[in-house]
């Protein structure tokens, strides 16, 4: 079993991820549509939306995983050229199997967000749909898609903002820190890992503080939550 991610030192955090997904990959797909209800696909349709939305003609999937975001805008844009990017291989294999089977183009490529191995400008869109929550430095990460992007893209992020304050906040929270954990540990075989989803939520900035690092970067931006604040869209545009 993999130990939960360490939350400390930069390197070692971004160490434990990736063994942590490695772990996780042939349960992820399962766990996410259990976890979520199905509810996930709903988000990431949102969020492909916005993504889509200037046309971008190539488009960037960081953190990618299993390349369901990836495959979510190759089928809403089937002339974009899409190219998905994740440090875990073992995730990567399963988004090809995926992709195949569904004979979609898109190119799964191994690479770390923060230090991205694309040049600068070269794409119109970058997206990151659950990653950027496990980057081991969130700034760096932004200054890293500001980078890749033209002048002109857009920058997508979805992600889980930590439960607000209210009930529904307090019930979900209860389900996340004690139902969840569960629940994925017995399917995935790694309780670790799904003790560690729930911390990173808590731990992660809520969407204000985000929308300000955004903004530190250079971009502007715009928020809207999702499923009563489950997630979050967070949209920065380079002008
Ligand atoms: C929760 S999964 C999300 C995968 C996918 N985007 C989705 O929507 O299902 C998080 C992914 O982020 C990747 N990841 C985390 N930190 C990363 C980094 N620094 N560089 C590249 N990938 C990273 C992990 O390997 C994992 O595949």
């Amino acid at each position: 079993m993999t130990k939960r991610p360490a939350v400390g030192d930069k390197q070692e955090r971004g160490q434990d991820v990736q063994a942590m997904f490695a772990s996780i990959a042939p349960r992820y797909d399962l766990l996410n549509r259990v976890l979520s209800l199905g509810v996930d696909r709903g988000w990431r349709r949102a969020a492909a939306q916005e993504a889509l939305a200037l046309s971008p003609a190539r488009v960037l999937d960081v953190a990618t995983g299993t390349a369901d975001f990836a495959l979510e805008l190759k089928t809403r844009a089937p002339q974009a050229e899409v190219v998905g990017s994740d440090f875990v291989p073992e995730m990567l294999a399963i988004g090809r199997q995926k992709a195949a089977a569904r004979h979609l183009q898109v190119s799964l490529e191994e690479g770390d967000a923060l230090n991205l191995p694309y040049p600068d400008g070269s794409f119109d869109a970058v997206t990151c749909a659950f990653g950027f929550r496990n980057f081991a430095d969130y700034e760096r990460g932004l200054s890293e898609f500001w980078r890749v992007l033209a002048p002109g893209g857009r920058a997508v992020i979805l992600e889980f903002p930590p439960p607000g304050p209210g009930l529904f906040g307090a019930a979900f929270r209860f389900y996340f820190q004690h139902l969840l954990p569960r629940i994925g540990g017995l399917v995935s075989g790694n309780a670790a890992a799904y003790t560690y989803l729930p911390a990173s939520v808590l731990a992660f900035p809520d969407p204000q503080r985000l929308e300000r690092l955004m903004q530190a970067t250079g971009f502007r931006t715009r928020h809207r939550l999702l499923t009563f604040g489950i997630a979050a869209i967070h949209v920065g545009d380079k002008l």
